[in-house]
């Protein structure tokens, strides 16, 4: 009887790419998925800590899993992730039933881990950086099991871990330690295999994503990132692939040769998320963001001239020590001049370690909620307006498999990445890119009808770019 595990996953993608790695590991050892905790010989919860919130859904997950564990002491307990990376041993501690912690660099480790606590060990904290010698682990193509899975439509490729800025209200350089890049050569040798196993996107991952510079370069602290020739290799590189995104960019390293390859490659989507946080320079500058409103506007209007019809996103804090009226009537304000068509608000939550802590937690839980709420409001209607506009036009969805709603119906995103609905009576065209046009608009997606004939016309093949990128890209003027 084989062994089974369950992996549960809290936060970022980049958690849910480390869970496949986990995934990979324990099946190289032996085990198998199970459906549910109660058929599992192994969970492993894999952690965010980017906000007190995420950290309060992990002890009472966990406490939950205590009666579990008390009914099967076989039955073994490991924590991951971000809270497992700041925590460590004092994890164990608090929850006293967990027989393992690791690290995010420490996954391959895991098997060995978990064979020791079956054996007898006992409770054990594994949670060392690898500055030394980074390892990325490589993702498997998962195969498609014939009348179950479908193939695997999009999938992610990490680029560097770790983050260098200090955003004072944030943790990760914290969970994740220092920048450390991953050779192109192995992220193209990765994009390729997944292609080949029949992915169709590709999503870059990072924490500063565009900072990436090569590992083999000596690594100044000052020079440019490498990101936007990066882009230009795995296009060259893997013509198969038809999309190739990233997440997420810093705006200091938002180079005007990254704003050259929007336009340029076509694999690139015409869109980006762009965290900004705040429109208020006081408190940009009270986040060390390293940039000012106008620095951000610059280089938002750069890339939304890339191509036609180029949209942004953008993550934004509410509620950050000292906000004022004034300074969020100036994130709102910056909301509307950009015209973002998406954005994600957070409330400001106190995290251990953080610079921001000894700023103290000022603004009233009650005025958090009432602007995150006007935040929602004014984005709300910005993508209202947007989507709306987009009824009438066609547009090209690679589709990534049947949607919730009904049957014969599925859904995909577009280059913007717009989710898209529509009907394909007999036959399953996940994975193809078709053009559809747009009927409909719903709160956050679009209703679309097939294009006749173009479920079977061949796409034109992607245009590579004949030449190489720029030698060195142009400094903006805020890369500091
Ligand atoms: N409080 C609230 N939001 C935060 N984020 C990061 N740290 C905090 C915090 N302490 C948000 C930022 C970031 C996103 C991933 O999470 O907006 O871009
Ligand atoms: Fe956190 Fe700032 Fe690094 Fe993003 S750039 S992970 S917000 S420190």
């Amino acid at each position: 009887m084989p062994r089974r595990y369950l992996v549960q996953t809290f936060g970022c993608q980049m958690n849910v790419h480390d869970s496949r790695r986990i995934e990979e590991v324990l099946e190289a050892d032996g085990y198998v998925p199970a459906e549910e905790p109660a058929l599992a010989d192994v969970i492993v919860v894999n952690t965010c800590s980017v906000r007190e919130k995420a950290e309060h859904k992990l002890m009472s997950l966990l406490g939950r899993y205590r009666p579990l564990k008390e009914e099967r002491p076989k039955l073994l307990l490991a924590v991951a992730g971000c809270v497992a990376q700041q925590e460590g041993e004092r994890l164990l501690e608090r929850a006293n039933h967990v027989d393992v912690v690791i690290g995010p660099d420490n996954i391959p480790e895991l098997s060995a881990l978990l064979r020791d606590a079956d054996g007898g060990a006992p409770p054990v904290a594994r949670t060392v950086f690898d500055d030394d010698a980074p390892e990325f682990l490589v993702a498997t193509p998962r195969r498609p099991v014939e009348g179950v899975a479908r193939p695997e439509v999009t999938a992610f490729v990490t680029t560097m871990k770790g983050c260098d800025e200090r955003c004072t209200y944030c943790i990760v350089p914290y969970t994740r330690g220092s920048e450390r890049y991953r050779p192109a050569a192995e992220m193209v040798a990765e994009v390729k295999s997944l292609v080949a196993g029949g992915v169709r996107e590709i999503t870059l991952l990072g924490q500063t994503v565009n900072s990436w510079s090569d590992p083999s370069e000596a690594k100044d602290r000052r020079a440019d990132s490498r990101f936007a020739e990066l882009l230009y290799r795995i296009a060259d590189d893997v013509p198969d692939l038809a999309r190739l995104r990233y997440t997420s960019p810093h705006p200091r390293h938002v180079t005007s040769a990254l704003v050259l390859a929007h336009r340029e490659l076509d694999v690139l989507p015409a869109h980006v998320h762009l965290p900004v946080q705040s429109g208020s320079d006081r408190l940009l500058k009270r986040m060390l963001r390293r940039y000012s409103r106008e620095e951000y506007i610059e280089r938002a209007r750069l890339l939304l001239g890339a191509r036609p019809g180029f949209t942004l996103s953008t993550d934004i804090i509410v509620g950050f020590p000292g906000e004022t009226d004034e300074d969020f009537e100036l994130t709102l304000s910056l909301v509307r001049e950009v015209g973002f068509v998406a954005a994600f608000g957070f409330k400001y939550s106190p995290r251990p370690y953080t610079p921001a802590l000894r700023l103290g937690d000022d603004v009233p839980e009650a005025v958090k909620s009432e602007r995150l709420q006007r935040l929602f409001e004014v984005v709300e209607a910005q993508q209202g307006r947007h989507l709306a506009g987009l009824v009438g036009t066609r547009t090209r969805v690679l589709v990534e498999g049947p949607s919730r709603s009904g049957k014969g119906r599925f859904s995909g995103r577009s280059a913007r990445h717009e989710i898209v609905h529509f009907d394909a009576d007999g036959f399953d065209p996940t994975g193809a890119i078709l053009e559809v046009e747009i009927v409909e608009a719903h709160r956050h997606s679009l209703l679309g009808v097939l294009v006749p004939g173009s479920a079977d016309r061949p796409l034109e093949p992607r245009k590579v770019r004949p030449t190489s990128p720029p030698a060195s890209p142009v400094r903006l003027p805020i890369a500091r």
